[in-house]
């Protein structure tokens, strides 16, 4: 049985490891600042879990775990970038401490070292030409996820189905694309690692629900964010989701003329929607989304074909992502 600890003190290690040519500076110390930085390794350790329900030798896919660790820090980079954000993991991000075009470039060499990395597990050729492909396929799904969001900041008519699409594309297929790919390396059956896949995938809207949700709620010192960021950004959340739900017209009608309202000083507007947040029982019903989010995961990990003791603690990492506060 494997222990969650340990393949997080491997990932950490193994992220430490990277060696990066010295040359140009420029490029390489940004990457470097950014993957030393922690965070929560999410999407390599679900890969080791999930390859681990198959096979003990897990650092044979070590490689990959940190090639999906090296990928996600790639969309943060631009991401940070596109939502004009100062601050991650209680830092400042690469755009800030150094500049757009640094962002945009070790971001670029980011994605690039991620997919040589996911090359190095040991697998055999086909095995790899997979994992590759799944990779390219979960990038592109991204772009087109980030495209979605950045589209909703100018819309006022975006639907609920709409913006669970889009954080789908944005956030959970890459959860998803964790845990096949661990499943795959570990040579599980294709209808196991499809329902890793679909398994993670909902833990990956309930993570976005919950992200959401500590943009506005979050201790800032733990977040590491900027509080009401979305907001100010204009952000389609599911706070807005929920909030609308319990609206009446009027109520609606107030809540949306503020949220377009340019000429408010920031934590003004961020406190004047929080207040009507809490007014629409928004984090409340974002809570219980959540839960259902956890519920499906739950249920779609039971269509794997082995006994539940062996998918133990894949289900108990997914419960401590619940009710996280980073
Ligand atoms: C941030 O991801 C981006 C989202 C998909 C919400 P994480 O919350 O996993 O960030 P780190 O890696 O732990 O900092
Ligand atoms: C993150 O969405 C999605 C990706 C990074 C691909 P957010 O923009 O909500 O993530 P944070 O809040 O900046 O981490
Ligand atoms: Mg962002
Ligand atoms: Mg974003
Ligand atoms: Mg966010």
């Amino acid at each position: 049985m494997t222990d969650t600890a340990q393949l997080h003190d491997a990932i950490e290690a193994a992220l430490a490891a990277i060696d990066y040519p010295a040359q140009p500076e420029g490029l390489y110390a940004p990457i470097a600042y950014t993957l030393a930085a922690g965070g929560k390794r999410l999407r390599p350790t679900l890969l080791l879990l999930a390859y681990s329900l198959y096979r003990d030798d897990w650092t044979r896919a070590l490689p990959a775990a940190v090639g999906l660790e090296v990928y996600h820090n790639h969309t943060l980079l631009h991401d940070d970038l596109m939502d004009r954000a100062q601050l991650r993991r209680g830092r400042p991000t690469v755009h800030t401490r150094w500049d757009d075009n640094t962002a945009v470039l070790s971001g670029d060499a980011m994605l690039i070292l991620a997919f040589r990395h996911v090359l190095r597990a040991e697998a055999t050729p086909d095995v790899q030409a997979r994992a590759l492909d799944l990779l390219a396929r979960t990038a592109q799904e991204i772009c087109e996820g980030q495209q979605m969001d950045m589209d909703f900041e100018r819309r006022d008519d975006v639907t609920e189905a709409e913006y669970l699409e889009m954080i789908r594309l944005k956030t959970s297929v890459l959860l998803g694309c964790a845990a096949r790919m661990g499943a795959q390396l570990a040579g599980a059956p294709d209808a196991d690692a499809d329902a890793l896949y679909a398994f993670a995938e909902q833990i990956g809207l309930a993570f976005q629900l919950q992200d959401d949700y500590l943009d506005l709620y979050g201790d800032p010192a733990v977040f590491g964010k900027r509080i009401g960021g979305d907001i100010l950004q204009g952000k389609k959340t599911y706070l807005l989701f929920a909030a609308l739900r319990g609206a009446d017209p009027e109520a609606r009608t107030a809540l949306l003329r503020l949220l377009a309202d340019g000429s408010l000083p920031p934590q003004e507007k961020v406190a004047a929607v929080r207040q009507r947040y809490d007014a629409l029982r928004a984090p409340e019903r974002t809570q219980e989304a959540i839960a259902r989010c956890y519920q499906a995961a739950r249920q779609r990990l039971q269509a794997v074909s082995l006994p539940a003791t062996r998918t133990e603690p894949l289900r108990r990492y997914a419960d401590s992502l619940l009710g996280r506060k980073n």
